[in-house]
């Protein structure tokens, strides 16, 4: 196996595998196909008569996971767009899918190449775009937005207490030096942290960075967005129309508790008016022989539902 594929080993796969459970010949719905690592295991049991169509804002990810799963034998196709854009699009191909994925975030491809500027452990630009043609950097964001903006942004998305004592650094900071890359921000943030950069256990860039990818791909208001889609998906997939078919499975897997904490409600909400059956009743996570090989797989949580047929 290449060092590319290492890197890539999909999150939860068995797991994964358990709650969607793929047949033959059936259509699997990745709307964040990334490296298609979960993509790819699928499609060997999906097989020619199957079709995986998938969605990733990044380009590169998309076309790699265009290529492995082609080398499956199981149809493939690729939207370069938005998840959010995905039920517009499913909605004129006329198939109907019988699972679909969303393993939200970044990869960890994206998250390791300094160029792409997520990483606090690293020297590269400040961008953290998951789609490389978006308008706005992080480092737009770093040096335009206003103190409070950037106070507000911080606590709410990296939930960081000290969150204002960060922004006043930024602003102080960037009249003289704008901040253009990772190593100037994570150490800016450091000395807004003082003293007690030493007695945390993580990085004190950590929720700094992480509010700031959240807000650069805007990834509440897009998984806002997708079950605002779905829910309209789900009436008509209940009376066997639309792209989503009656029984069909959805898999989430998150990484914080701020997109948890929505998939969370939107299932419930489905369950309680009867448009939809739990498979997991709470949400699945990583087993420490997979989070002692893969750490990033420690805050990963896997909810899943089944639409339920009109009765
Ligand atoms: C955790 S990775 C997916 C990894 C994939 N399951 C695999 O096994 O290789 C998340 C992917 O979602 C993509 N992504 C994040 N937000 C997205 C969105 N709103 N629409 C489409 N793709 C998105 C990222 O670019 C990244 O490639």
């Amino acid at each position: 196996m290449s060092e590319d594929r290492v890197n890539h080993v999909p999150v939860l796969l068995r797991e994964v595998l358990q709650v969607l459970v793929p047949q033959p010949g059936e259509t699997l719905v990745d709307l964040t196909i990334g490296r298609g690592g979960h993509s790819e295991a699928i499609a060997r049991i999906l097989g020619p008569s199957g079709r995986v169509v998938g969605f990733d804002l990044d380009p590169e990810n998309a076309a790699v996971a265009r290529d492995r799963i082609r080398s499956t034998g199981c149809p493939v196709e690729t939207h370069q767009t938005s998840f959010v854009d995905a039920p517009a699009i499913l909605q004129t191909t006329g198939r109907q899918a019988d699972m679909v994925l969303a393993d939200l975030g970044f990869a960890s491809n994206q998250m390791d190449d300094p160029a792409r500027g997520f990483s606090f452990r690293s020297d590269g630009p400040l961008d953290m775009r998951l789609d490389p043609t978006a308008a706005v950097t992080a480092a737009d964001l770093v040096n335009r937005a206003s103190e409070r903006e950037l106070a507000d942004l911080i606590y709410r998305y990296g939930e960081e207490p000290l969150s204002r004592k960060i922004a006043r650094e930024i602003v102080a900071i960037r009249v003289d030096h704008p901040i253009e890359n990772t190593l100037h921000l994570a150490e800016v943030v450091r000395k807004a942290y003082g003293p007690r950069a030493r007695q945390s256990r993580m990085h004190p860039a950590t929720k700094t960075f992480m509010a700031l990818r959240i807000a650069v791909n805007d990834e509440l208001g897009r998984l806002e967005s997708l079950w605002d889609e779905l829910e309209r998906t789900i009436g008509a997939a209940r009376t066997g129309g639309g792209w989503l078919g009656a029984g069909a499975r959805l898999a989430f897997i998150s990484f914080h508790s701020l997109e948890d904490r929505i998939i969370k409600h939107r299932m419930a909400a489905l369950v309680k008016r009867g448009a939809a059956e739990r498979i997991t009743r709470k949400p699945i996570i990583a087993t420490e022989e997979e989070t002692d090989l893969n750490p990033r797989a420690r805050s990963a949580k896997l909810r899943a539902i089944r639409i339920a047929p009109m009765p």
